[in-house]
């Protein structure tokens, strides 16, 4: 397992995740831990691009519990249906936030959060987490980041 990501500072969004995409893939292909998975993939996509807050919450029972992140202290229980989460998780299709002021239900862990993309995780047609990306900046998700972080999302196996 390599000890550093490399990318350049400078590169596009997309450059970005063409270049860490293979590498997460190989960073993780040999660990079977999903939590330890998800602890790497969520300090990798904060170390790339500097997101606000970014992590996962794991399905437990009736509730979203929250699991490995990198950024400020976070809710740590959400109900199904509930908050960007508990929605994504109920229609098992992602959302793109662009203002969290106007997405009714919306969950504010940080009242610095202004933008918002959540990624179901998916294993034989149920969800078994999502991954929460949050921005300080209004409007700042959008349809590349949601292929490529479904893409990031899907490397990791829940079987
Ligand atoms: N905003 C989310 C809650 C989780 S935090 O953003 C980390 C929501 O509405 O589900």
């Amino acid at each position: 397992m390599s000890d550093s990501i490399h990318f350049e500072y400078s590169a596009t969004k997309v450059e970005k995740y063409q270049t860490i995409l293979p590498q997460i893939a190989a960073l993780i292909a040999d660990e079977t831990d999903h939590i330890a998975n998800m602890a790497n993939i969520s300090a990798v996509l904060k170390e790339v691009f500097s997101f606000w807050w970014v992590g996962f919450y794991l399905v437990k029972q009736e509730e979203l519990v929250l699991g490995p992140f990198q950024g400020p202290l976070a809710c740590t229980r959400i109900q199904k249906g509930k908050g960007v989460c508990g929605k994504v998780w109920a229609t098992k299709q992602s959302i793109i936030v662009p203002d969290v002021d106007a997405f009714d239900g919306h969950i504010a862990c940080s009242a610095a959060s202004k933008s918002e993309i959540v990624i179901p995780l998916m294993h034989q047609e149920k969800v078994m987490a999502v991954l929460d990306v949050d921005s300080e900046h209004l409007n700042y998700f959008d349809e590349i980041d949601e292929l490529y972080l479904s893409k990031i999302v899907a490397l990791i196996s829940l079987a």
